[in-house]
């Protein structure tokens, strides 16, 4: 074929129709979009999709990547009428079914076999979910810096631990070629490894120290993306299952939205985590990708748990309902179903009881009040 057969379309008159399927005899894009200038492509839906309200122009790197793919039976439709077959197989399935698909049993991202990578799974947040995806039958790969206390987890979960710090990008691409050879290409990235630390702008006649603040955003926001960015570069190379290649859930704090006094630097790192959340659920979604975080309140991890017992119960007071800390396991439980869920993208849930953190809870001289 020359790739320019026409196209019936419903609804739209054969003398408008005027790109066709087709391209090479292979169904290649290639023809197609050398005749075809400007391509309308929808960017709201992901797909072409009618009504033409949808669609924007094509942008040249798109036209690049789309250069050989195959080429499906729908289409797109300009605002000058024109009619543009869709292209599939390029991430952004073009399917008209896809928009109407509601069939329950395709294949969905389960937990079984599928290899998972969770940073700070040594401890806290990290290690219960660690329990709960392996539970699940999830391959666990557990990264963080302290090698014993991943290797107690890794020998509970039949993991793989990793020693790497999530900052330094060469120990994590090491440790993710590790995770990858023992387990497969990971699915699944939980983003868990962050530290606080709380310090008021003025305290003691000092400013807050300039490095004090990098290091927190260093660990907590640059690190998330670290980890995101190089899980990404794998997982892209994979195979979907069913309608999606993987899912990463990062782990924020409702400091994101209430930062208590001394919290500057830490706030900031998780709003920067919050706010990244659906930009990079977006810049993904062409590989189809999930991003989510979880922004929890008060859980009893070791940050918390090293607390005095009336400090803990203060704490456990100060949140509406139910009254207590949160436990590892009901992250756990969260993050299985984001995972699970295809279509829980791009957003941030808190975790957090109804709590809404005033200025303080913790008076001075409570132990180092890190979340
Ligand atoms: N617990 C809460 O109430 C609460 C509330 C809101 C948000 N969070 C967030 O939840 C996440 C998990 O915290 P958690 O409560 O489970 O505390 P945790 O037990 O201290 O877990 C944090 C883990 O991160 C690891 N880590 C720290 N810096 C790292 C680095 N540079 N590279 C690699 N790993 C690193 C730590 O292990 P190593 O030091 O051995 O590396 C540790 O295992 C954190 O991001 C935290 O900010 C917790």
């Amino acid at each position: 074929m020359d790739g320019m057969a026409r196209v019936m379309v419903p609804g739209v008159p054969s003398s408008r129709v005027t790109v066709g399927v087709g391209g090479e005899s292979d169904g290649t894009a290639m023809t197609f979009l050398q005749r075809t200038n400007p391509l309308d492509w929808c960017r709201t839906c992901a797909g072409p999709k009618t009504p033409p309200r949808h669609h924007t122009r094509l942008r040249s790197p798109e036209k690049d990547r789309l250069q050989g793919q195959k080429i499906s039976k729908r289409h797109g439709t300009s605002r000058a009428g024109e009619v543009y077959v869709a292209i599939a197989g390029h991430g952004r399935e073009a399917s008209q079914d896809r928009h109407r698909e509601t069939d329950r049993n395709r294949p969905k991202m389960q937990l079984k076999d599928i290899a998972v990578l969770i940073t700070g799974a040594g401890s806290g947040l990290g290690a219960a979910t660690a329990r709960a995806m392996a539970a699940k039958g999830a391959r666990i790969a557990l990264i963080g810096r302290t090698r014993k206390k991943l290797e107690e987890v890794a020998a509970e979960v039949g993991g793989v631990a990793l020693a790497a710090d999530v900052t330094n990008s060469s120990e994590l691409e090491a440790a993710l070629a590790q995770a990858e050879a023992a387990n497969g290409v990971a699915r699944i990235l939980v983003n868990c490894a962050g530290s606080g630390g709380s310090r008021r702008l003025i305290s003691d006649n000092s400013v807050y120290p300039l490095e004090k603040f990098i290091d927190i955003v260093n660990v907590n926001l640059i690190g998330t993306f670290n980890c995101l960015r190089l899980f990404c570069a794998r997982l892209v190379t994979c195979e979907p299952i069913g309608e999606e290649r993987g899912v990463i859930i990062n782990t924020a704090s409702v400091a994101a939205y209430e930062g208590q006094i001394g919290q500057t630097a830490y706030a900031a790192a998780k709003g920067g985590i919050v706010s990244l959340t659906l930009p990079a659920a977006r810049d993904l979604a062409i590989h189809r990708i999930r991003v989510n975080t979880i922004a929890p309140g008060l859980f009893a991890t070791p940050p918390l748990t090293k607390l005095s017992d009336a400090a803990l119960s203060k704490l456990g007071e100060a949140v509406p309902h139910p009254a207590r800390l949160g436990n590892g396991e009901e992250f756990a439980a969260l993050a299985l179903h984001i995972a699970e869920n295809p279509m829980i993208n791009g957003e941030t849930i808190r975790l957090d009881g109804a709590i809404r953190m005033p200025p303080r809870i913790l008076d001075v001289g409570d132990l180092n009040f890190r979340f």
